[in-house]
């Protein structure tokens, strides 16, 4: 299916690895430019900026820390020099910090909540100003169905992706009569390096918890995102479209 960006440009948060590299492919495939940032898997995101270049896109990859305010803003303007435009945002970069609540640390409660939500705000805040004043502009936030479900140890990863799942709401009401369209993708279990660290009994957990019976790929969270990027969904808005197999239900 083509979800045609053709002309278009995408930033992608967390774009070095597994599904936010996943949706750099995916949105080049789909004859987007894409800006890949990135603050731990730089190198790798240069690496795929190099794969995408190779394509004949333009490409951009950016050193950032998505926490950070000034940074964020920094990278959406780098983004709309190097590729002359900015039409979609992707907000995925995220991490996890696991531990039962009553042993969790400030720090790991603090890393969480900083990368995962105020990471996302930093850069939909950056890019709102340019998307309104283009009167056009795609959003899609990455939560997560434990932030709909809650997690046995993850009260700071599901209280963050809780928020990024509020936080779509709010904006897309700020910014729908601008003609910016935001949504959310709560994946279920998917497997990235984020998830190979995981205790083999609690992958197997998944895999029974799945409809379909298997764990998800990156490829297949890349396909829905390119989706709402794009304007085969231009009267959705708002949305949370978890994409987990069933894992959920
Ligand atoms: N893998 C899953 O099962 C799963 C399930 C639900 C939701 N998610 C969400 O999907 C997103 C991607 O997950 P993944 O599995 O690909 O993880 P991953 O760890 O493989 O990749 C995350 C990327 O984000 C980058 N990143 C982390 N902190 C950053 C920061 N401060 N600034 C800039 N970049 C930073 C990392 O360097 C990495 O490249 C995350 O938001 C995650 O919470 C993943």
């Amino acid at each position: 299916m083509k979800d045609d960006l053709a002309g278009q440009a995408t930033l992608v948060t967390g774009a070095g690895r597994g599904i936010g590299a996943a949706i750099a492919r995916e949105v080049a495939r789909q004859g987007s430019d894409v800006a890949l940032v990135d603050l731990g898997s730089y190198d790798e995101a240069a690496v795929v900026a190099a794969e995408l270049r190779a394509l004949g896109r333009r490409t951009v990859a950016i050193r950032a820390d998505v926490s950070d305010f000034v940074a964020a803003e920094g990278a959406v303007q780098e983004a709309v020099g190097a590729l002359g435009r900015l039409d979609g945002l992707v907000c995925n970069a995220g991490i996890t910090r696991d531990g039962v609540s009553w042993k969790l640390t400030e720090a790991a409660w603090d890393a969480v909540l900083d990368v995962n939500l105020k990471g996302c705000f930093a850069f939909c805040r950056a890019a709102a100003p340019v998307f309104r004043a283009q009167k056009r502009g795609r959003i899609v936030t990455i939560a997560s169905i434990n932030g709909m479900r809650g997690k046995f140890g993850q009260s700071n990863y599901a209280a963050s992706k809780a928020g990024v799942i509020g936080l779509t709401k709010a904006l897309a009401r700020e910014l729908g009569p601008s003609g910016v369209n935001v949504n959310c993708v709560a994946p279920g279990f998917i497997r990235t390096e984020m998830t190979a660290k995981l205790p083999a009994e609690v992958v197997q957990r998944a895999v029974e918890e799945s409809a379909l019976g298997r764990l998800g790929e990156t490829d297949e969270v890349a396909a829905v995102v390119s989706f709402l990027l794009s304007d085969r969904a231009r009267y959705v808005t708002g949305e949370i479209i978890k994409v987990d197999g069933g894992q959920y239900i």
